[in-house]
């Protein structure tokens, strides 16, 4: 059990005005450990009381049951908890050795789906470090999910629809060389894109001929179609290529094409409910009460937007999947389309629409200037992921030469270390890309925990340790506790992080742990013979088994051997 409840409960026979609740919510963690573990500030009853804190607190004491303390003593106003170091750390290790990687699962969530729409990159696009956050932030929050017992979906809401692949239908049919693009599909669609946007600048007879083929491919026309299916396939070629480095899965890949026959639903609704307006011929939703421009939904023309496609896709997942919570892994510069989104669904009468979450993440930045492709401040994902897997891999060849496998290792390292660099930032913040800072073996980053893993299980090779479940492991040392209690917190951070959407808790969480384990490490010849050893080993195994498992949510590997 959480040892603050277990506190909160010896408190509540002791003191008779307060309840479990409130009593609860007052314990504190003393300024220091020599304070012991758990605090009781005892102002709050003077008034009730009408005695000095210090006399209550001292009353506490006296008319407490101490039983499974190792001691509880009034220091000031404070009664101060010691818990009882021996029975707790035998109880986290044989708990821990026990579940194994079931250890911190959850039962919240069970029977219960989560969406999660991430990466959706567009296609005949470079993928941009924006959707490289998506990607891993969503996938890191399904894994928290699953972690808190419910099925989390992960879906691919591709960008391959919209006026824009009318338009690069027109810039191909004008410019275009089959083989150019064979053999650099995107970089050579983003060229024609480029080119098109800005003579149609010029040249407006461009953007309508542009808006007439996105209105074909709409009503299916079989030129347009294969042009289209074709800068698919193309830029999936180079995307899956990413995904795979990544170690990243999709439950579906839906993007925005996969709607295109499945509007009606909607336009039908804000029909029958009067929601639609006319505004210049076009079809919008007037969202005034909400404080937000309109909504467009539909061109003169008949053509659809983004934000049709994502009506209509909301209520797709939600007949589907029956979501209690829809989440869009999505940047901060999206906000507002997605209180349009929420909003309208909101009108149309769907309360459901209160359990779709915006969850946005801030900007990177290179060399701390923003990112433009215009200025030519671009990070390209494959060579800039290469690149930390080669810089992975010299710190290797340094440490550790003989290695066995060092390039997959180096693959496990410099890929977590990209991802474990922006996991650990908080969520709505951005950060600098670093790389050399990323996969540093020093300082807040995955490579760090990765190799106190390896440490971990370097020992445990040489300690030959296997752990037994009916043991007699116990630890009272001061570096050991500090151990015992990020183990015993690693669910309750779990349920935080997926509480606040926020995987930077894990990530944090594991440096903590691997810190302290470092500390312990420095402090104790764990392996030398004593009566302790066991225990240490087990305290070994332990914290390894939940560093990886901690690694894992985040969608890091942890190699057994650095
Ligand atoms: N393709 C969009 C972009 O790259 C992101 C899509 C997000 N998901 C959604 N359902 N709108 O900006």
């Amino acid at each position: 059990m959480n040892q603050k409840m277990l506190v909160a409960e010896k408190l509540a026979t002791a003191i008779p005005s307060l309840d479990l609740e409130a009593i609860y919510a007052l314990l504190e963690k003393p300024k220091s450990s020599e304070m012991g573990d758990i605090a009781f500030p005892a102002f709050s009853l003077a008034k009730v009381e009408r005695k000095a804190p210090q006399a209550i607190a001292a009353d506490i004491v006296e008319k407490l049951d101490t039983n499974g303390f190792e001691k509880v003593v009034a220091t000031g106003p404070y009664v101060n908890f010691f818990l009882d170091k021996a029975a707790i750390s035998h109880a986290t290790l044989t708990q821990v050795i026990e579940e194994k990687e079931q250890y911190g699962q959850q039962k919240r969530g069970e029977g219960q789906n989560i969406t999660i729409d991430m990466s959706s990159p567009n296609i005949a696009k470079p993928f941009s470090v924006g959707h490289l956050r998506s990607t891993v932030i969503g996938d890191a929050l399904a894994n928290i999910y699953e972690k808190m017992g419910y099925k989390a979906l992960r879906i691919n809401h591709l960008g391959d629809w919209g006026k824009q692949f009318g338009l690069l239908i027109v810039a191909y049919k004008l410019w275009g060389d089959k083989a150019a693009v064979e053999a650099n599909p995107i970089s050579e669609l983003l060229k024609l894109y480029v080119r098109i946007n800005a003579e149609a600048d010029e040249n407006p007879e461009l953007d309508e001929e542009g808006r007439k083929w996105f209105k074909k491919l709409e009503d299916g026309d079989a030129e347009a179609l294969e042009l289209w299916q074709w800068f698919r396939d193309e830029s999936l070629v180079e995307f899956n290529r990413i995904y795979d480095k990544l170690n990243i899965n999709f439950d579906y890949i839906q993007g925005e094409a996969f709607y295109n026959d499945k509007m009606d639903k909607g336009i039908e609704i804000l029909k029958e409910k009067n929601l639609l307006q006319e505004s210049k011929g076009a079809m919008i939703v007037d969202l005034e009460d909400y404080n937000l421009p309109p909504a467009l939904i539909m061109k003169s023309d008949g053509a659809t937007l983004y934000i049709t496609r994502d009506i209509a896709t909301a209520l797709y997942r939600k007949e589907q999947y029956n979501f209690v919570k829809n989440i869009y892994v999505v940047g901060q510069e999206q906000a507002n389309h997605f209180k349009q989104l929420k909003a309208v669904l909101k009108e149309m009468g769907f309360d459901w629409s209160d359990d779709m979450l915006h969850i946005a993440f801030g900007l990177v930045t290179k060399d701390k200037k923003k990112l433009s492709t215009r200025k030519g401040n671009i990070i390209l994902l494959e060579p800039t992921l290469d690149e930390a897997v080669s810089r992975a891999l010299s710190q290797i060849e340094e440490k550790n030469p003989n290695l066995e496998n060092k390039e997959a290792v180096a693959e496990a390292v410099g890929v977590g270390a990209v991802k474990f660099f922006d996991l650990k930032t908080d969520r709505e913040n951005g950060y600098d890309f670093d790389l050399e800072a990323m996969v540093s073996f020093e300082g807040e980053t995955g490579p760090y925990v990765q190799y106190a893993y390896a440490r971990i299980q370097s020992i445990l090779r040489k300690g030959n340790f296997t752990p037994a479940v009916d043991n007699q492991y116990q630890l009272t040392d001061a570096e050991s506790w500090e151990i015992i209690k990020h183990l015993q917190n690693f669910a309750s951070v779990i349920e935080k992080a997926a509480d606040k959407y926020d995987p930077s808790l894990i990530a944090k969480y594991a440096i903590n742990l691997a810190q302290a384990f470092n500390k312990y490490y420095a402090h104790t010849r764990i392996l030398d013979e004593s009566p302790e050893r066991d225990s240490r080993l087990a305290l070994a195994y332990a914290t390894g088994l939940v560093l990886k498992e901690a690694l894992r949510l985040l969608g890091v590997e942890a190699p057994e051997k650095m």
